[in-house]
């Protein structure tokens, strides 16, 4: 700990759409000059609305998308443009786990082959020594006994089962850092608490670095060390989890908070404040602080003019807000 795993300096991933002969082509700004750091075998929670430019960021941090401009380093290393032999050398310590686990296993591949496919990508031991490391990637993820599992096909599994496999794959070139996206959104209740439950035996057991991309703060606070919550492209708070979610310094933070369920089944109908209006336009995005149409405390000519920066307000705790104290 201690030690930067993952440094991204104002990350600025834009999407080109439209365009044409006679047309200029517009940009979607999913992800807007984001800076931030993750430690080794840290876990970053990273919250926002569907849209907010959460697995866009993850995607550019693995190099699986070209960034626009700034700046990513990976152990130290520089990774932002790496080509060819380079890039391989990524792809071997920085993983991802997609959300979803029935499009992210090739069906007409056994689980064996579908774990030991990245080992023969990257030349990794002989055909015995690639079946260990395939039942011990197994065994990780709680799949036993390992043999049964390895020769069964995606369709033959639950859900749950796939995910595990899907977490067996990431992790069997034993790398640094993974990208978990949104893991267990696409499964049961209680198939998410035994899967969650996994990611965090290899986050305390195998000291890996997580980026863990959530909609719930509720997971997001059981999972993670600190918290960074998304807005339409930008980074607007980053803390401590307790800081975070016992004083969240933003108004879309606060606003999050006020819309997790509460456990006491007296209040669970409670009417909820929501946030009213839209989130905004990533292509013509507003002026000054993204939040401030929907804001309940934005100030005019303040808030619809100038951007607002990160500003450390408590130890470890970033926020970006004109009015934050
Ligand atoms: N390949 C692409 N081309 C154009 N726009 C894209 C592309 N990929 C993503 N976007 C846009 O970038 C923005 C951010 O998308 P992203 O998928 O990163 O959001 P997200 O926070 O992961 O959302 P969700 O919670 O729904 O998964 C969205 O407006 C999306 O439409
Ligand atoms: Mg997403």
């Amino acid at each position: 700990m201690g030690e930067p795993l993952v440094s991204l300096t104002g990350l600025t991933k834009w999407f080109e759409i439209g365009g044409g002969m006679f047309r200029r082509p517009l940009h979607v700004r999913a992800v807007d000059d984001v800076s931030l750091v993750i430690q080794r075998g840290e876990t970053l929670a990273l919250v926002g609305e569907s849209g907010s430019g959460k697995t866009t960021l993850g995607r550019t941090i693995l190099r699986l998308l070209e960034p626009t401009d700034g700046e990513i380093q990976f152990a130290g290393k520089i990774v932002t443009h790496l080509k060819d032999k380079d890039l391989k050398w990524l792809r071997r310590k920085a993983q991802m786990i997609p959300q979803d686990p029935y499009s992210s296993l090739n069906p007409t591949y056994p689980v064996n082959k579908a774990l030991e496919e990245p080992l023969v990508i990257h030349g990794l031991g002989n055909r015995q020594e690639r079946w260990e490391r395939i039942l011990t990637a197994l065994d990780s993820v709680h799949l036993t006994p390992p043999e049964f599992f390895a020769h069964k096909y995606p369709h033959m599994l639950s859900g749950g089962q796939r995910q595990r496999v899907v977490v067996a794959r990431a992790m069997i070139l034993d790398p640094e850092f993974i990208v978990a996206d949104e893991p267990v959104s696409m499964l049961d209740a209680s198939v998410k608490v035994s899967i969650l439950r996994i990611l965090k035996e290899i986050q305390e057991n195998l000291g890996v670095g997580f980026l863990h991309i959530t909609h719930d703060l509720a997971t997001a606070h059981h999972f993670a060390e600190r918290i960074g919550i998304m807005y339409a492209g930008k980074l607007v708070e980053m803390g401590p989890h307790e800081s975070l979610l016992t004083e969240p310094l933003h108004p879309y933070t606060q606003a999050l908070i006020e819309a997790i369920p509460d456990p006491d089944p007296e209040n669970r109908f409670r009417e909820r404040p929501a946030l009213p209006g839209e989130p905004p336009s990533l292509v013509n995005p507003p002026a000054g602080c993204r939040f401030h149409p929907r804001c309940p405390i934005a100030r005019e000519g303040l808030c619809d003019v100038e951007e607002p920066l990160l500003r450390e307000l408590r130890p470890g705790h970033f926020v970006a807000c004109h009015l934050a104290e």
